[in-house]
């Protein structure tokens, strides 16, 4: 198979799809940055730096932290030179309005997006998924019970950090983020479709089988 080179891929999808653990393959495939809004944001809240202090009551809440906060990271994180040779985004845009910025933002910086893959589940499975979720506080990785055979001492098998469950992965949390899903971040994907670089990929079955479909949908394959 042929990829063009310098891929700009956006990873969207709701709560728990399995963005992260696939923009983690396509990284590692590509050579290319994760640049997750999130995990950005979990090790500001874990340092408590000025902005970790900011989101940390609305991520406690599975609400969206402002636009114009996540707008100044991604700007500087997409024009600094880790970012040259193409990225991955996972969890950006999540508004219309962050959609709006990243476009400005890209077109200052004289570079386009190849494509923006939508990830789909059923919420069963999503909530399946996040509630057996474990996350490495040290190094960001993350596991599922229902999956990986994990450690007894509950350590990272990669770096041996701490394995946690995040706050906002409890029920009543994930039904609000859910809500916000739905409410605000779900119209990005029309937002999308109508400049024709949305795929539609099925997140269902084993993270192998989504990797491929991934694979088959990006731009330059030629397979
Ligand atoms: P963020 O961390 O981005 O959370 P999210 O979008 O809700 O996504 P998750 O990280 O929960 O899930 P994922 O899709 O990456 O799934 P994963 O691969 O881990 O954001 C957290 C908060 O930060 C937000 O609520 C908000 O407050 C704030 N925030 C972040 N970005 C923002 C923005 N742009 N604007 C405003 N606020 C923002 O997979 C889940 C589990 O399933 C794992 O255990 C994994 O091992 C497992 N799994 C994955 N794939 C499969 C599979 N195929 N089969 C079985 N298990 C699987």
């Amino acid at each position: 198979m042929v990829y063009e080179e310098r891929m700009r891929i956006i990873l969207f999808g709701p709560p728990g799809v399995g963005k992260g653990t696939q923009a983690n393959l396509l990284a590692e495939k590509f050579h290319i940055p994760q640049i997750s809004t999130g995990d950005i944001l979990r090790e500001a809240v874990h340092k408590r730096t000025p902005l970790g202090l900011k989101a940390k009551s609305y991520m406690d809440q599975g609400a969206l932290v402002p636009d114009q906060v996540i707008i100044e990271i991604i700007r500087e994180t997409l024009a600094s030179e880790k970012c040259a040779d193409g990225f991955i985004l996972d969890g950006f845009p999540r508004t219309v309005g962050q959609a709006e910025a990243l476009d400005a933002i890209l077109r200052d910086l004289h570079i386009k997006l190849d494509v923006v893959i939508d990830l789909a589940a059923d919420e069963n499975e999503i909530v399946r998924r996040l509630s057996n979720r474990l996350t490495c506080r040290q190094c960001g990785a993350v596991y599922n019970l229902a999956t990986n055979t994990l450690p007894q001492d509950n350590k990272c098998p990669k770096c041996g950090g701490e394995l946690y469950q995040r706050d906002d992965d409890k029920p009543e949390v994930v039904r609000n983020r859910l809500r916000v899903y739905h409410e605000t971040t779900a119209p990005v994907r029309t937002y999308y479709a109508q400049q024709g670089i949305l795929r539609s990929v099925d997140g269902m079955g084993t993270i192998a089988d989504v990797q491929q479909r991934i694979l088959n949908s990006l731009p330059g394959n030629r397979g």
